[in-house]
């Protein structure tokens, strides 16, 4: 296990736009074990490599707890519908609001073997990926809250 340091909101680097994956390394294997590593330890559904400090374009996702997404080099194909709920991120510590996003997206994205493959996604999983591809582009979901951004009740 490699955990590795979640930049926060007010880090410059979550405000930049991540670059395209050109080749699978060792590296950049090393990385995404991490950011699984990472995510699954901070008990979040998503992590983007910015949120680490690498402008990749990479992103993981695991709504569930068993079912790991990679998505390198991900891109929107479609968008449908709408969902209204509460949202946070692994950079905004202790914090949630309301974000409206679509309630269904197809994207396309290549695997950690830099494999191409289409994904479609309902409900949190598309919420999920919609947070996640924005943070590759440099935008947190706070950018979208509706209404104010609260305090996350102790559980
Ligand atoms: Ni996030």
């Amino acid at each position: 296990m490699a955990i590795r340091n979640i930049r926060e909101i007010g880090d410059e680097v979550l405000k930049k736009t991540c670059k395209e994956v050109k080749e699978m390394t060792p590296r950049t294997r090393q990385l995404i074990d991490d950011m699984l590593d990472t995510m699954y330890e901070a008990n979040g559904v998503g992590l983007a490599a910015c949120q680490v400090g690498i402008l990749k374009r990479i992103v993981v996702i695991d709504v569930t707890g068993e079912d790991p997404y990679v998505l390198v080099n991900p891109r929107m194909l479609e968008s449908g519908g709408e969902q209204t709920g509460n949202e946070a991120c692994l950079s905004v510590p202790g914090k949630t609001g309301v974000v409206t996003r679509p309630d269904y997206v197809k994207i396309m994205a290549y695997d950690s073997d830099l494999q191409p493959f289409e994904l479609e996604a309902t409900e949190l999983l598309a919420r999920a990926i919609c947070h996640e591809l924005e943070h590759l582009d440099g935008h947190l979901y706070v950018e979208r809250v509706e209404g104010e951004l609260m305090d996350m009740e102790e559980e």
